[in-house]
């Protein structure tokens, strides 16, 4: 079944539809997306999710948030940009790829002050247009340089959800099973289940299923039994923000996996677009890490399972040292042992 994640219908007037993720796998639906505050709201309840689809959203719901501006004043557009823009800002913390789209957007408007409202409106739809088939071109290029690390035979574990549907197109770490496997190489994927949002059952699994990948979901505490039995050689993940020394933060769960890879001597490969890399963070301490709601982990899917009364603890995400990733993967290649040095050189290759 082909499916777009996020696709933009009609001129800088039109609309955002997005698949509802929360509904997977249950039921694939598509939702308008036709006021900022629409869009806000699926990125914080995670309808759209995952770092660079996260961006793509932003990027549009800037679209949506300014439509009504149009006929105004160069001054009252800016001012109403800056207003979406804060807004949009606050509907997650850790993704860069959210700032880095935000920032872009406005970086137009500045660059264009000249332009009417109308006009000015337009070059931003272009720009989120943009930015969502770069997305697409940057998915291609990580599956391209990450299928190389992969040999035939190989038991793939992989944590969240870094496919499509984290994407304006293939994916980060699924792309590079999905380039593997158009190679020839016949993989077994493991997704981990990713408590407490099931983003691996949920997401990844029909994914991969979609493609006619081999998969076995497990629980996220069944990972080192699993490595242990041999049937891991390879973990690959997506990451919200790599910091400059090359640390990346990814769903909750991803450092504990880096770790029993360890253990295990299996290769850690952590994949994602240079959009997700944040050079103004020395180190992955100073990455923003959401904390969300308790009834995520105390009523996760329709049953309780926490007595009322106990604390909860449910930050998202976390961060996997540098000194424990084997490569990174970007669509410029492949950074083996990151380190700042060698994530600012790649970074500023061609
Ligand atoms: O909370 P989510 O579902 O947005 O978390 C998503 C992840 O952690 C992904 O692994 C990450 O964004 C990379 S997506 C290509």
């Amino acid at each position: 079944m082909e499916y777009h994640t996020l696709r933009w219908q009609g001129d800088a007037s039109g609309t955002l539809w997005m698949i509802d993720q929360t509904l997977l796998p249950e039921e694939f639906k598509e939702i308008e997306c036709w006021t900022v505050e629409g869009v806000w709201e699926a990125i914080r309840v995670l309808r759209v999710r995952g770092a660079p689809a996260i961006g793509c959203a932003a990027a549009y719901g800037v679209v949506v948030g300014t439509r009504d501006a149009r006929d105004a004043s160069r001054d009252d557009f800016n001012l109403r940009l800056k207003e979406v823009t804060e807004y949009l800002a606050e509907s997650r913390p850790t993704a860069v790829n959210l700032f880095w789209a935000l920032n872009r957007m406005t970086e137009v408007a500045l660059r264009e002050s000249a332009l009417e409202s109308a006009a000015i409106h337009d070059r931003l739809l272009e720009e989120a247009l943009s930015i969502h088939s770069e997305d697409r071109e940057m998915c291609l290029a990580i599956g391209r340089n990450g299928a190389e690390l992969l040999h035939t035979g190989t038991g793939v574990l992989t944590h969240c959800n870094a496919g499509g549907l984290a994407t304006g197109g293939d994916g980060t770490a699924l792309s590079v099973m999905f380039a593997a496997a158009e190679q020839g190489k016949s993989l077994r994927v493991f997704a981990d289940e990713t408590r407490p949002l099931l983003q691996g059952a949920r997401l990844t699994s029909w994914e991969l299923q979609q493609r006619g990948i081999p998969v076995t979901v497990i629980c996220d505490n069944m990972a080192a039994q699993v490595m242990r039995e041999d049937r891991i050689h390879a973990v690959v993940t997506g990451a919200d923000r790599i910091a400059a020394n090359g640390d990346a933060a990814n769903k909750i769960g991803t450092y504990g996996v880096a770790l029993l890879a360890k253990a295990h001597n299996i290769p850690f490969y952590v994949a994602a677009p240079s959009s997700t890399f944040d050079l103004n963070l020395a180190t992955g301490d100073l990455i923003p890490i959401e904390q969300r709601d308790r009834e995520e982990v105390s009523h996760g899917f329709g049953r309780q399972t926490i007595p009322d009364g106990v604390d909860v603890y449910n930050p998202a995400f976390d961060v996997t040292p540098a000194s424990m990733i084997t490569a990174l993967i970007t669509e410029k290649g492949v950074i083996p042992n990151p380190c700042t040095s060698s994530v600012a050189e790649h970074l500023a290759s061609a």
